[in-house]
């Protein structure tokens, strides 16, 4: 999560400023049979903070890594379940032992408890994971949400760090620099590459967890990581990314980590992923790096093309590691999941927390204050794709950008997803270009989600193929999902 969102903008809420006249122009789409490059493999969500506070709630797991309905009793409502099926686990970096009888953690006078994520690694006396120099115990909360998540399905685990131990850094201090700049001695950088390469090998040797990947920095080229902060954070420019990367490398090696590939570097935006990914590439001549990870908060704009094609030629996988804005509708969160599937096309989507207040999260809640209240309207949209586009399935092109088709080629399922940002009108989804299309009159399940909360999730099953089409009217600021059995390109 950034210090900043400036750059973030509502575009919808834009057009409703301006009162644009609005014109019913009837939409005809042709969903193509051209298949996207990448295989998608699902939808996440961040752990931290909302885990350690709520980890051990056994209905959040369920209605986050499930697709069965769950009762949420602090919202009173029953709540589809968004079936995610990839997490990442944070690292922690606060402990509040003294070390060598006089140091100790400096922390900023603003980062509240429930961000102080406790981190295992409590000395540097000894780098054995067995010695006294390391407490497996800490951060039970968030380890039992990961542990729960995996018993319901979720089959895709990636270790971040936000700050490396606070014992390592310069100030002491896990929120940052004085200035925002380096806080990581480069004699520290085995230390930070040894922490995270240890934990990957203890999960996988004792909670029965192997992450697919580990990645070392946080927004890392941005200056906003202060001794003064709200949360734990570290700046490392793109030539320190670039030193740290084959460290870390060598250190997994030498614990038989295989199966888990470095991921990088989770910048704030598509544009800086893209400056440190050319930084990188030309500083380690050996691909140290399995998959390019960017935050999304750059909002519609950015070179998701560009970093596509950066991706693509170095044979990277790539992730919209990280999103969230404050409009609890979720307009804006769908504009721009529509607009990373086009351009960007990732092959996951990974939102930041599930529980946040302001809106923040899916669902409204304060981890500062223990309260949990019920699920947004974003919820509902993000439903509407999680639920459906899943794991394995590959995105179709289409004629239109508010239609996003993507398809199981296992079980010749279709997936249609329109958002309407316009005024009430028909759609018609051309599907004449498929080999196999329904006979007419077959009935096609759909769901949708409105952002005035009408609708929410509800079912539509009056829709049907007509002549190898699908032809519909929906109702202005509305998602809806359509799932067409027996298609097939
Ligand atoms: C503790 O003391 C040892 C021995 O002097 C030293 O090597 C180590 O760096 C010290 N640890 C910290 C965190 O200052
Ligand atoms: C390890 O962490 C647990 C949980 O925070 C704490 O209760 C315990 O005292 C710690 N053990 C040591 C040796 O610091
Ligand atoms: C999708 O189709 C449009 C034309 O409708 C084309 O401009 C675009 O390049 C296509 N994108 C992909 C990823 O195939
Ligand atoms: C197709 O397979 C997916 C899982 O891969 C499943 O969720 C979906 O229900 C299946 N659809 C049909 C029509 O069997």
């Amino acid at each position: 999560m950034p210090g900043t969102f400036s750059s973030l903008r509502a575009p919808v809420t834009f057009l409703w400023a301006l009162s644009l006249p609005r014109t019913h122009a009837d939409q005809t789409t042709t969903i193509t049979t051209d298949l996207y490059p990448q295989t998608w493999s699902g939808w996440g969500v961040s752990l931290a903070w909302w885990a350690n506070i709520f980890g051990d709630r056994e209905d959040l797991a369920d209605i986050v890594f499930t697709t069965d309905s769950t009762y949420w009793s602090p919202g009173d409502e029953t709540l589809p379940g968004l079936g995610l099926n990839i997490l990442r686990y944070n690292a922690g970096a606060c402990s509040w032992n003294t070390i060598n009888g006089t140091v100790s953690m400096v922390a900023s006078p603003n980062i509240p408890k429930a961000k102080q994520m406790e981190g295992y690694w409590i000395d540097d006396s000894s780098t054995d994971p067995s010695s006294s120099s390391w407490n497996w115990t800490v951060d039970a909360n968030q380890r039992t949400m990961m542990l729960n998540a995996q018993a319901r399905g979720a089959d895709t685990f990636e270790l971040f760090s936000n700050s490396p131990m606070w014992w390592q850094l310069d100030n002491l201090n896990p929120s940052g620099a004085s200035d925002g700049g380096s806080n990581l001695p480069t004699s520290q950088y085995t230390n930070h590459a040894i922490y995270l390469s240890t934990i990957a090998q203890y999960a996988q040797e004792n909670w029965g967890i192997t992450f697919t990947s580990i990645e070392a920095f946080n927004e890392p080229a941005s200056d906003w990581w202060v001794s003064t902060g709200t949360q734990e954070g570290c700046h490392f420019d793109a030539s320190s990314q670039a030193s740290l990367i084959p460290i870390l490398y060598e250190e997994m090696q030498a614990r038989g980590l295989d199966q888990t590939i470095i991921a990088s570097s989770d910048e704030n935006t598509y544009e800086l992923t893209l400056e440190g990914w050319d930084t990188i590439t030309k500083a380690t001549e050996k691909a140290y790096v399995g998959r390019v990870n960017s935050h999304g908060y750059e909002g519609l704009s950015g070179p998701r093309s560009d970093l596509r094609a950066a991706a693509t030629s170095a044979g990277q996988l790539l992730w919209d590691s990280e999103y969230g804005d404050s409009d609890s509708t979720g307009a804006t969160a769908v504009q721009l999941i529509m607009t990373d599937i086009r351009l960007l096309q990732p092959n996951a989507w990974v939102h930041w927390q599930v529980i946040d207040s302001s809106d923040w999260g899916l669902i409204n809640g304060d981890i500062t204050t223990d309260t949990l209240d019920g699920a947004t309207t974003k919820y509902y949209m993000l439903a509407q794709f999680s639920r459906h586009i899943r794991s394995g399935m590959r995105i179709l092109n289409s004629t239109s950008s508010n239609v996003i088709p993507a398809i199981n080629q296992d079980n010749d399922t279709l997936v249609i997803i329109a958002a309407n940002w316009d005024d009430e009108q028909t759609f018609t989804f051309d599907l004449s270009t498929f080999s196999q299309v329904p006979d007419d009159g077959t009935a096609v399940s759909s769901w949708l989600t409105d952002t005035s909360g009408d609708n929410l999730y509800t079912s539509d099953d009056s829709v049907t193929i007509e002549n190898s089409a699908i032809s519909l009217s929906i109702a202005s600021n509305t998602v809806q999902t359509f799932e067409i059995y027996g298609v097939a390109i």
